[in-house]
């Protein structure tokens, strides 16, 4: 059996279907390049189904991350659709310019999901297995297929449906364990059970793909590669559905740490893990937990004296694995003030960003910005200088001042200035319990867009007084007029992330607030253009 496990991410689908975890196809098309450069065998780009910014997104990664090689490899793009010719379409057109294009197509398998969500009998969904599944082969080569809820599904009636989707032209099956149900026993023996009695599993890719919703995603990866899977669906920081998907860095770590347990490898440079959390968790707006495995802050702080006694004397005491390893403790001291336009660009490109000339300039004015104020500029800066300047969301509403009041003399007030969509200007000042919270109070006056603030982090990228914070928050919409159907009532719930950075963490509270409130109306504006699509083309009633 190949020893190679195959890295399927799904951060750009399964991931972003997180609450509030929508990113602008900016920053879908940066994190795709950044994928590839981490060497992921497969990244699953979207759902082209769901609607059209989607469908966007997913065409311009296949056009510019799956034509492109980088270390010696491109990486397979892939689409995801039910099984509908409507979803297989937008799926292909999705994909089809890319050098390796997939079609992923699925549907539920489990009793309770094709009696009442489904609605179809088991026979019925093997049929329309065998149909789709011929369908998407006759346009693409390479498919993957997914029996939903495999995990509550009932093994004898799986080995049959992948048995069709087989026959049909499938070559990747993979195993989804939808509700996060299982545990790594149950999960194991059911990839041995597919393994022993699919009938012409011998010549597929057998795949997991796990939810956390027990805390078990990465043990039952791991038990589904242990029973013979070779293609592991995962994301970055874990990000997806309710608690999550399996993590890339838990597996990728587990099996490169324990290499002698497994004895497989990967594809993955593991030393680009780290950037790409912070980068998940900037686009996003979805801090990671401080101790999250592998990428959280104090996953190799040592607190205890002990310990750091320890690991004086050895370091393997108490660390099983070297921070260098995930790209922690690299050289960091790059650029200073002096740095010119040459050196930035390289570094740039040394850290995975192809800027256009136009996106360079700006880049660099704004380092030159920063390093007036900041004696040495490490990579972590750079990083968030591009998430803070090139990869916001579009911007409905832009800070053009902002000056804030506050101590223990008086009342903390703000007065902020923005430009609007026409370059007008407002200005409105505020008072709150602080200055983030007087400052957000006036932005909230010029806006007009109710929102509750769920979340608010904020921490310095480096050490020393002169460092650059970072701030991630997350808004949820409030809905006042009453008037919406139900579907969109649900969507108009929706939570959004925004990012700022700035050595003012005022500034970038302020700048972060107003990403998630320009991503709000940015989705507004598109739930209202298909609201009206939809009322010019229904049928008109008598
Ligand atoms: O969790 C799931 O079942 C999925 C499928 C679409 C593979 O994400
Ligand atoms: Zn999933």
């Amino acid at each position: 059996m190949n020893n190679i496990v195959k890295i399927f991410d799904t951060t750009l689908r399964d991931g972003e279907q997180s609450p509030g975890a929508t990113m602008t196809s900016a920053e879908k098309l940066e994190l795709a390049r950044n994928l590839s450069r981490l060497g992921v065998d497969v990244i699953e780009a979207g759902f082209p189904a769901a609607s059209p910014d989607d469908l966007e997104a997913v065409k311009r990664i296949a056009q510019e991350v799956g034509n492109y090689e980088v270390n010696g490899h491109t990486p397979v793009i892939c689409g995801l659709a039910r099984t509908s010719k409507k979803d297989i379409d937008a799926a292909w057109e999705g994909v089809q310019l890319a050098a390796r294009p997939r079609i992923h197509t699925f549907i539920a398998t489990s009793d309770i999901h094709m009696q009442y969500k489904l609605k179809m009998s088991r026979d019925e969904v093997m049929q329309k297995t065998y149909e789709m599944v011929s369908y998407a082969h006759s346009l693409c080569e390479d498919i993957e297929f997914s029996p939903e809820d495999a995990g509550r599904s009932e093994p004898e009636f799986l080995y049959q449906v992948l048995g069709e989707a087989i026959r049909a032209g499938a070559t990747t099956l993979n195993i989804p364990d939808t509700v996060g149900y299982t545990t790594p026993e149950e999960f194991g023996a059911l990839i041995r059970g597919i393994i022993t009695h699919t009938p012409g599993v011998e010549n597929c890719t057998v795949s997991v793909h796990c939810h956390d919703d027990l805390g078990l995603a990465t043990a039952n990866t791991l038990a589904g590669i242990l029973a013979g899977a070779r293609q592991a669906e995962v994301t970055i920081n874990g990000i997806g559905e309710r608690a999550g998907n399996t993590s890339l860095e838990e597996v990728v770590m587990a099996l490169n740490t324990r290499h002698p347990i497994f004895g497989l490898e990967t594809h993955i440079d593991t030393t680009q893990i780290m950037r790409l959390s912070r980068m998940v968790s900037n686009y996003t707006g979805i801090v990671v937990q401080p101790n999250k495995a592998i990428v959280g802050a104090n996953a190799f702080a040592h607190e205890a004296g002990i310990h750091q006694d320890g690991l004086l004397k050895h370091q393997q005491t108490y660390e099983i694995m070297r921070p260098e390893s995930v790209g922690l403790n690299q050289s960091q001291m790059v650029l200073g003030k002096h740095s010119g336009r040459h050196a930035f660009k390289n570094r740039m490109l040394e850290l995975g960003y192809n800027l256009t000339e136009e996106e360079s300039e700006q880049l660099f004015n704004r380092f030159k910005n920063l390093a007036d104020k900041k004696k040495t500029i490490t990579n972590a800066d750079l990083e968030a200088l591009v998430s803070d300047e090139l990869y916001q969301p579009r911007e409905i509403f832009a800070i053009d001042g902002l000056q804030v009041a506050c101590g223990t003399m008086g009342m903390p007030t703000a007065t902020v200035r923005l430009r609007g969509p026409q370059g007008e200007i407002f200005t409105k000042a505020a008072i709150g319990t602080g200055p983030v919270d007087a400052a957000y109070k006036a932005i909230d006056a010029i806006t007009q867009s109710p929102n509750q603030l769920l979340e608010f982090t904020v921490h310095a990228i480096t050490e020393g007084i002169d460092a650059l914070g970072e701030v991630t928050v997350r808004i949820e919409q409030i809905d006042s007029s009453h008037t919406k159907t139900t579907q969109t009532e649900r969507e108009m719930r929706r939570t959004f992330g925004g990012y700022g950075a700035d050595t003012d963490i005022i500034v970038a509270s302020a700048k972060a607030y107003l990403a998630a409130v320009n991503k709000m109306l940015v989705a507004n504006e598109a739930l209202q253009a298909a609201a009206n699509t939809h009322q010019q083309t229904a049928p008109q009633s008598a």
